[in-house]
């Protein structure tokens, strides 16, 4: 049996001229055994015949959301995949997911779907080498998209070069080593609480406290420990960003004490609770029921200190959760980490550096050390967010089984 048996693969095809290969795709992730339904842009249809993908999926094609009598529910296509896979993605579609466009059926589901999305590049070698398209292509990866490498050789133009789409052998071994993985999971069974962004306290009713986290890293990691397998509940600050893994149940917060009372609720059900968030360490003593009027005088704010979440649960964790931490520093890095950690009671504390370029809020890169409470100190290099959260996730696992072996 392979990995594909009983999977529900959406494939989303688009204007490039390798969707005629498209059928062959969709018979094979069929014979291995996946429900495959099909959705195609007006321009893949000058490609390939719809009639032929309907054959070969056994699923009637979709591409426009309204469609003669029915309305192709796209919120609901996006989620019953495990995986959806835009192949051949063209330059154009490509441009489009990378900026959230949402002028057709494929988009519309592309900005829905909760499942992991697999991107499948193809166009002319010189469309492929613009730096528009890599700059598109680095923001669909930011994402958490995976990309298929394109394949090298005889392109449509005729000229022989990058851009051809990856061999359809390859496409499938692509989605079955994913779901292999996936299956596979250390965390089956698992759950992990993680809180994500920032907070806003409140001044009035119009005016907040509150920093620059976009909560970026802290879903990264909510999505790679569901990706793993694990029930992920995220505790997230204002944000515009949401995670996409049917896995994960997000609770949306706004100040500090809202976000205390969503981590601590059923805290002792979690084995592994991680505080990403930026929380504010202060909050007006007192928020004004109306607008505050100016006056020409200077205006005095006092502040009282917030709960510290992190140190309040973990000193309430069992032997078997691990709690990790993270300090966002801009001097003596490593020494205040190191405090932390002690102070806080954490198992691991996630050091990121505001000196580091591309580390720290609303970058789609971060930069880390991991200090963990056995001695142990791990420096990574500047990476994705998403490759940031797989170390962190992978030094999370490597901690816990040196802690069951000794
Ligand atoms: N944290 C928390 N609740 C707070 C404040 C911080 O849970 N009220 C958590 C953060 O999610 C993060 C870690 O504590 O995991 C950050 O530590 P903290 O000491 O708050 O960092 P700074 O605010 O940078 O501290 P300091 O001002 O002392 O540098």
């Amino acid at each position: 049996m392979t990995q594909l048996q009983g999977k529900k693969i959406l494939l989303a095809i688009s204007g490039s001229i390798a969707a005629y290969k498209m059928p062959e795709l969709v018979r094979r992730f069929v014979k291995a055994g996946a429900e495959v339904k099909v959705i195609m842009t007006a321009s893949a249809a000058d490609f390939v015949s719809p009639l032929v993908l309907n054959t070969v999926s056994k699923n009637q094609v979709l591409n426009a959301v309204h469609e003669a009598a029915s309305w192709n529910n796209h919120v609901a296509l996006g989620r019953w995949a495990d995986v959806m896979l835009v192949a051949p993605c063209s330059a154009n579609t490509l441009a489009k997911l990378a900026n959230g466009l949402c002028d057709n059926l494929l988009c519309a589901v592309y900005l829905s779907s909760t499942c992991p999305v697999f991107i499948a590049p193809a166009m002319d070698e010189d469309m492929w080498a613009h730096p528009a398209t890599k700059r598109n292509l680095e923001t669909v990866r930011s994402f958490g998209n995976k990309i298929i490498p394109v394949g090298y050789g005889e392109l449509a133009s005729g000229l022989i070069g990058e851009g051809r789409l990856a061999e359809i052998e390859n496409i499938v071994a692509e989605v079955e080593a994913f779901l292999q993985e996936n299956t596979s999971s250390v965390f089956n069974g698992q759950k992990v609480l993680i809180t994500a962004g920032p907070t806003y306290e409140k001044l009035d009713p119009v005016r907040f406290i509150g920093n620059h986290s976009t909560g970026k890293m802290g879903i990264a990691l909510a999505q790679i420990f569901a990706e793993q397998g694990a029930e992920v509940k995220l505790v997230l600050g204002p944000t515009s960003l949401r995670p996409k893994h049917p896995s994960i149940t997000t609770v949306s917060v706004e100040s500090a004490s809202e976000m205390l009372v969503a981590a601590e609720q059923d805290f002792s059900d979690f084995d592994i609770a991680i505080f990403a968030a930026a929380v504010a360490d202060y909050r007006p003593q007192k928020m004004a029921t109306q607008k505050i009027k100016k006056t020409d005088e200077a205006l005095e704010i006092k502040l009282q200190r917030t709960v510290d979440i992190l140190k309040t649960l973990a000193a309430r964790k069992s032997a078997d959760q691990t709690i990790v931490g993270f300090a966002l520093e801009t001097q003596n890095e490593e020494e205040n980490a190191r405090k932390k950690l002690q102070e806080k009671a954490a198992d691991m504390i996630v050091l990121n550096s505001l000196r580091d370029i591309g580390a720290g809020f609303g970058h789609d890169t971060n930069q880390v050390t991991i200090f963990r409470v056995d001695g142990k100190e791990e420096k990574f290099p500047l990476q994705s967010k998403t490759d940031t959260a797989r170390a962190i996730v992978q030094s999370i696992i490597d901690y816990r089984n040196a802690k069951k072996n000794v």
